[in-house]
């Protein structure tokens, strides 16, 4: 049986005994010790591959522990689930579907079966019909309604409809062609509709209505208001086709939107919204960076899925990753984890990676519907670098919670500006190096004595001085940002995902904790807005709907 027909408790396994008994040895284990012990600890516990350096000698781990994991992962059966992960078997076991994100960046040879129709011929028409459309604006031949040639995309969507194509947007602005300027309208705020309407022209402006499931209340709101201020700004209902375009896999709705059917780009069931930005969903990258540049970027993927396909787990990026993660947060109690990129144009990695970590791996129950046995997600956050140093980096060094953090950084800038890329990245790396030295409380006090303090104060300051240290994390090195490079990092953070899933027995592609919020978003509404005069099922949200009704005005 597959691992997500018959998910394994990976508490019983063997690995995982012999796991618990390793953290007690490991208790008073020192990484101080063991990089002073061992010159040759960086070489051992670090690896290149599809142009990242991943340096993971900042762990709470000996070889030992590195095998021991490894052995869960085979234990587990990890390789055959990913090998039916990319052979579009069901893995998504709630909905009955596979997740072929994968295919999105196979070559065109390659054939894959979903039901028994291959689908990369599909996959790559689709890719030929955004070819189409982005040359076509960039060459400007796509005009408006007043013959001009469009000059501001407009991407109404959300979660994995906005996150992935934002980040990789504006992760790859030095790649932006033709001065198309790509915008995001997510959330369903008037204020952020207003703030972005007041930069555009109706008669220069595309929306794209990116949606898989073309019902989410907030794209559909912001789509309309969208249509409105365009009627409004002086378009044509008969014009509306050349300002409006949709990614669905619901075709239907988008033509009763408004939407041409020559205007809608397919996405389909077995790709899942977080890991969506590979399809039509990434048209505002296309229309950005162009699609040579966008072709990198699943180049880019493609090469870490063969890394991920064919790497020995000790020398696998995204398993080692999600190995370590498994330590901290089934081990030494670790419920979050930092995401620290050190470089302006990846600072929305983070907001990316929380929807495709939480909301792939935010789950209780396993494949089976049986509970979990033991902690799975963890909360992702953090922020760019250096920012975070002069915010939230006081908790990681001497707060008491063990927080394991990713840092990401390039070599080069793709801005140089006097010596600040090197000192950026000499802060992302001391950062990391503070993290696991920690200040004794010796050193606290002699650097207190050189300064020439009294005794009474050295003794009176020192506490306050001394960082545990002993914190991992790990560094994510490449030489500069690039579609190539950014495809890869992001793939190898959606298998990191899917290995936890596996050993964790959960299915990482559905999300059905986000319903309960929509169904009982209706019913607020409504008696929000008078239409029902029922009242909620408790005191704390009528208080707080008696207080909408009493002051809301507009
Ligand atoms: O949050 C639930 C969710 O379905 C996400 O998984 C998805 O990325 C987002 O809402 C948007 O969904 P759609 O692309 O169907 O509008």
């Amino acid at each position: 049986m597959s691992h997500y027909q018959q998910p394994l408790d990976v508490t019983r396994l063997p690995a995982w005994q012999s796991l618990v008994e390793h953290r007690r040895a490991m208790q008073g284990f020192s990484m101080r010790e063991a990089f002073a012990a061992d010159p040759g600890r960086f070489q051992e516990f670090s690896l290149s591959a599809c142009g990242l350096l991943l340096d993971y000698s900042k762990n709470l781990i000996t070889r030992e522990t590195r095998d021991l994991l490894v052995r869960l992962a085979e234990e587990a059966r990890l390789r055959s689930a990913i090998e039916a992960l990319f052979r579009g078997e069901p893995v998504n076991a709630s909905e009955g579907r596979p997740a072929l994100h994968t295919a999105l960046r196979r070559p065109v040879a390659d054939r894959l079966e979903v039901n028994g129709t291959d689908v990369m011929p599909e996959v790559h028409r689709v890719l030929g019909q955004m070819t189409e459309l982005v040359g076509r604006i960039h060459d400007g031949l796509w005009r408006g309604y007043s013959e001009k040639p469009i000059t501001d995309v407009v991407n109404i969507g959300i979660g994995g409809s906005f996150l992935g194509p934002q980040l990789v947007s504006e992760a790859l602005l030095p790649f932006a062609q033709r001065g198309v300027r790509c915008h995001y309208l997510a959330n369903i705020d008037g204020s952020e509709f207003h703030e972005l309407s007041a930069r555009l022209r109706a008669e220069t402006t595309l929306f794209i209505v990116s949606s898989k499931s073309f019902g989410t209340l907030e794209t559909l709101k912001n789509a309309q208001a969208a249509r409105t201020w365009y009627l409004a700004q002086g378009g044509s209902q008969a014009e509306l086709h050349r300002h409006f375009i949709a990614v669905t896999s619901n075709q239907a709705a988008a033509l009763e939107f408004g939407i041409r059917a020559e205007n809608i780009f397919p996405m389909w069931d077995w790709v899942g919204g977080r890991y969506s930005l590979w399809s039509a969903i990434g048209l505002p990258i296309a229309l950005a960076i162009g699609m040579s540049n966008f072709k990198e970027l699943l180049s880019g993927a493609y090469s870490m899925d063969q890394h991920f396909l064919s790497a020995p787990f000790e020398r696998n990026m995204p398993v080692l990753l999600a190995l370590l993660g498994l330590w901290y947060g089934n081990f030494w109690g670790a419920q979050s984890h930092a995401i620290l990129p050190y470089d302006h144009y990846l600072r929305n990695i983070t907001q990316h990676l929380q929807q495709l970590d939480m909301e792939s791996n935010g789950k209780s129950v396993r494949q089976d519907g049986a509970p979990v046995s033991c902690a799975t997600g963890p909360v992702i956050w953090g922020g760019v670098g250096c920012n975070g140093q002069h915010a939230y980096h006081q908790l990681l060094h001497q707060g008491t919670l063990l927080i394991p953090a990713d840092f990401i950084v390039p070599v080069a800038s793709h801005n140089p500006v006097a010596d600040h890329q090197q000192w950026l990245y000499a802060n992302c790396l001391s950062q990391s190096q503070a993290l696991m030295l920690g200040k004794t409380r010796a050193e606290a006090e002699a650097e207190l004595r050189a300064k020439g303090l009294p005794e009474e104060e050295v003794q009176r300051l020192a506490p306050h001085k001394v960082i545990p240290g002993n914190r991992p994390s790990n560094t994510l090195v490449m030489e500069r940002v690039s579609p190539r490079r950014l495809g890869a990092l992001v793939a190898m953070y959606e298998h990191k995902v899917f290995v936890q899933s596996v050993l964790w027995g959960i299915n990482a592609f559905d999300q059905w904790g986000v319903e309960l919020g929509k169904e009982l978003g209706r019913d607020v509404y409504q008696c929000l807005t008078g239409h029902d005069e029922r009242h909620t099922a408790d005191a704390s949200t009528q208080g707080l709907i008696d207080f909408f009704r009493a002051h809301h005005r507009g």
